[in-house]
């Protein structure tokens, strides 16, 4: 398989930008694609402060923050971000359909030696890899929550990805700096399977009033020496976020992952998490605060 040195990375959200901040430092020509303009445009801003941030740390030089800014263009249309592209990322919203509607066109577009990766949390690769002529070229890359701080890198097997694929996404993640491990596709793969089950026991003990989210949390952070208390995360993650894997996973393993009521209730009234300003706690004074404080200068 020819080595792979253009990456282009579909959907530019928080998992999309993480992604090609990873690929640029990895010294990959990236290409990030999104179909707003505006979100582009944030992405890149969040990545130069990323890099600004890896040099403060020590974990970059000026130079390779430079190196790196001037490896990544952006792309508007998934057809012309994969055409040049060796390996293409996805990471668009988790629905199935949209999926499948990216991966019909990449198929179409990229060029035929190309692989196929989704970043998806849970879904299945296989059945994605299903409407390309490529299946044996489809693999899960599985990426974490802040893709610049987070060391793991999940590479997921589908029916039909063959080992010279795994063989190349390995490399990839580690230029990228990342640990990789390898799965089999089955649903929530390593990770989400676990984090699902943790965060939807932590808020069935809330709904019982066993403790309040603040000692769950404290509990877990010095008990357990979580980084970060469930709810934390899940605040971090997105509460829509957690409750469409758990739907997935209890339609796909069973009663064990049926997602709690509470977790339901908040995202049906808009706690979606810190992107809403509230989740299971309250981030909207902090946000006044900061907002404020740049007013004042
Ligand atoms: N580039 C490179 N390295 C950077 C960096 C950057 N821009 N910014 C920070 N770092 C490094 C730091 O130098 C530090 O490295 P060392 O340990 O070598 O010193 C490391 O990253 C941690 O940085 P911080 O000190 O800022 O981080 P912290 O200690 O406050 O921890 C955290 C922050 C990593 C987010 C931690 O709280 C944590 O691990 N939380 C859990 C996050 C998690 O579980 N994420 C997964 C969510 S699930 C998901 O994403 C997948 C899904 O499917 C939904």
């Amino acid at each position: 398989m020819a080595e792979i040195q253009t990456i282009a990375v579909i959907g530019a959200g928080t998992m999309g930008r993480g992604i090609a901040y990873a690929a640029a430092v990895g010294g990959y020509r990236t290409i990030l694609e999104d179909v707003a303009a505006s979100v582009l445009e944030q992405a890149l801003d969040w990545i130069a402060q990323s890099l600004e941030e890896a040099v403060a740390r020590g974990k970059l030089t000026a130079e390779q923050k430079q190196q790196a800014l001037a490896r990544i263009t952006t792309a508007r249309a998934v057809e012309d971000a994969c055409r040049t592209a060796d390996l293409v990322i996805e990471a668009v919203p988790e629905d199935m359909e949209l999926k499948i509607e990216i991966f019909t066109l990449l198929d179409r577009f990229a060029r035929p030696g190309a692989i196929f990766a989704s970043n998806t949390s849970s879904l299945s690769i296989t059945e994605m890899a299903a409407v390309t002529c490529r299946p044996e070229r489809c693999v899960g890359m599985h990426f974490f929550n802040p893709v610049p701080k987070m060391r793991l890198l999940e590479i997921v097997r589908a029916l039909e990805t063959s080992d010279a694929t795994i063989a190349a996404c390995v490399e990839v993640g580690r230029r990228m700096g990342k640990e990789v491990v390898i799965v089999r596709e089955s649903p929530g793969f390593i990770t989400s399977r676990i984090n699902a089950l943790i965060g939807n026991e932590a808020f069935r003990m809330l709904e019982e009033g066993i403790a309040s989210a603040r000692d769950i949390d404290t509990a877990c952070k010095l008990g357990l020496n979580h980084p970060m208390g469930p709810f934390e995360l899940v605040d971090l993650v997105g509460l829509d976020v957690r409750l469409s894997i758990l739907e997935y996973l209890h339609k796909t393993l069973g009663e064990r992952f049926r997602p709690s009521p509470l977790l339901v209730q908040y995202v049906k009234a808009g706690r979606l998490g810190r992107k809403a300003g509230r989740g299971v706690y309250d981030y909207r004074d902090t946000a006044t605060e900061t907002a404020r404080k740049a007013e004042s200068g």
